[in-house]
Parts: C-alpha cells; structure tokens; sequence
C-alpha cells in the first residue's frame, strides 16, 4: 500500500491506473477507522481493481460548538488497518493540501439535510458534499462506498451525485453489528454496563416496526409510538427522535409506502446512539 500526500501524486497515480483500464473503487473516511470502515474496503476489494481510500478530517463539516480538534486521530493504526483490508493508494492530504486558502466555491446542499441529525448540525452536509466533490475529482473513482448506518449522509450524496452528474456508483453498505444487535460505534464504549445490556432494545425496535408494517400497518405516527413504548421501556435513555421517511428522498409519508428509512438517536449518559433500517414495502 503507498501512502500518498498530495492531489498532484494522487491525481498522477490515478492518471495511470486509468490508461490500464483499471477501475477504481473509493472509500472517504476521516481516520480513526473501525470496523464498519474495513466493511467498506473489504467490499471495494472485492468489486474493483484498484482500491483508494483517504483519511482526512474535514474542517469545513464541523460546526462552531463541535470540536474539529478534539476529533480521535492515529494515521499509524488508520495505515496497519487500510493496509490490511486491501487498499492499494492511501490519500492523507494535509488541511493545507485540500484547503490552501479559504475556498471560493462551497456545495450547498439545499434538500435531505432539515431532518433526522441533519436538524441539529446546520452546515454539516455543505461541507461533506464540498470535501467530496473534491475528492471525487481528485481520485476518479467508479465506485464509492459508504456506511448506510449515517444513512442520511449516503441521501445526500447521492442528491449530489445525480445533480453534479458525477460518472460513479454509490455503494451503499449495510451497518456491521455486534452479535446482540447493536450497531458498532466507536461511541459504544462510553455506555456503562447497564446501558450496554438495553442498548440493543434500539435495534429490536427497529425491527419490531418493520414487523408492524409487514403486518399491514401504514400509519408513521403510529409506530412510532409503538418504538417509544419498546425504548421506553427497557431504557432510561432519553430519544432524540424516531423518524419514518422516504428514502432516499427523506420525505414525511401520511402513509407507508415503497422504499422508507426508519431511523433513531437516543442518549444515554454519555452516548448518543443512531440506528436506521432502510427497506422496501412490497
Ligand atoms: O463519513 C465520513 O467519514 C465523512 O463525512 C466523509 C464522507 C469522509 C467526508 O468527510
């Protein structure tokens, strides 16, 4: 695996894998990378000839009260675990690198970003959707893949995607769980051991609500008090929100139908959980 630091090598490097006719399958991460990540470079491994990823903490996506510096970062482990799940080019550009100067043109992303977590963190998807149209123009890809458990980022990057015509697949890749349910989080270890035995209540209501709507039930209000009732009651943990919307439009629905995301944030003391399933009504 070679380590590349800046856009000239990287865009040189991709230069030449193209003219062999190589494809190439992207994975953007900011580091820190866990499971889920090497979920994503496994299954680029196995669908592309050429595999980048890039570590880079994106300035421009934190708000003023979430704190950039403060953001977990070990280049060293990121390196052994790319290394290991296949990636071939590592690109770990440096703020300068990427943002030389203040930058003149920014993405706005104007739909898909007024719910869920997008609610709390105005701005953020603007400078996801900036720092990907970046990379995106730097590395070329045929593929890229992204973790459906922040299944509101892969809505809207696959609102930028189509509206910029970017030539490429989204791969959307479902959320690795541990063996009880619960999603894998970097985030998990931060519940004490009564919070980590309910923890997988929020899964469970997932699925419970899936079941209700297999069983004929149309009514979004309606399960979503039937998953309070679930939360509530196994968990002293406080829901920021139970939502039900198309996906990936992330529209409100008076009535269930076709494909829908339904997704959750609960807090604990000292977590805030997420979870989604995103699923097809036949
Ligand atoms: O999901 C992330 O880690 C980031 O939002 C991404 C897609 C790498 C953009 O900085």
């Amino acid at each position: 695996m070679k380590v590349i630091t800046t856009i000239k090598e990287m865009q040189s490097t991709i230069k030449l894998e193209k003219q062999k006719l190589k494809s190439i399958g992207f994975v953007p991460t900011m580091g820190y990378l866990h499971e889920g990540h090497r979920a994503l470079m496994a299954r680029a491994r196995k669908e592309n000839d050429v595999v980048v990823a890039s570590v880079f903490v994106n300035p421009l996506q934190f708000g003023p009260t979430e704190d950039l510096n403060s953001y977990p970062r070990d280049f060293e482990r990121d390196k052994k675990a790319a290394e290991e799940s296949g990636v071939d080019f590592l690109f770990h550009p440096s703020v300068e690198e990427m943002y030389p100067h203040e930058p003149s043109v920014v993405v706005k992303v104007k739909d898909r970003t007024d719910v869920l977590c997008g609610k709390s963190r105005p701005g953020h998807f603007d400078g996801v959707a900036t720092i990907l149209t970046k990379l995106f123009h730097i590395v070329l890809p045929d593929k890229v893949y992204f973790g459906l458990k922040d299944a509101q980022q892969v809505a809207v990057v696959d609102g930028l995607v189509n509206d910029f015509h970017f030539p490429l697949e989204i791969v959307p890749v479902n959320t690795v769980r541990e063996t009880d349910g619960l999603a894998k989080s970097s985030r998990n270890i931060f519940l004490d051991p009564t919070e980590r035995l309910a923890a997988p209540i929020l899964y469970q209501s997932l699925q419970e609500a899936k079941k209700l709507i297999e069983a004929g039930e149309r009514n979004p209000e309606a399960i979503i008090a039937q998953m309070k009732e679930i939360i509530e009651g196994k968990t002293n943990a406080a829901i920021d929100y139970i939502e039900i919307y198309s996906y990936p439009e992330l529209k409100s629905l008076r009535e269930i139908s076709g494909k829908i995301i339904i997704a959750l944030a609960v807090r604990f003391k000292k977590a805030r959980l997420i979870d989604n399933i995103v699923f097809t009504i036949s």
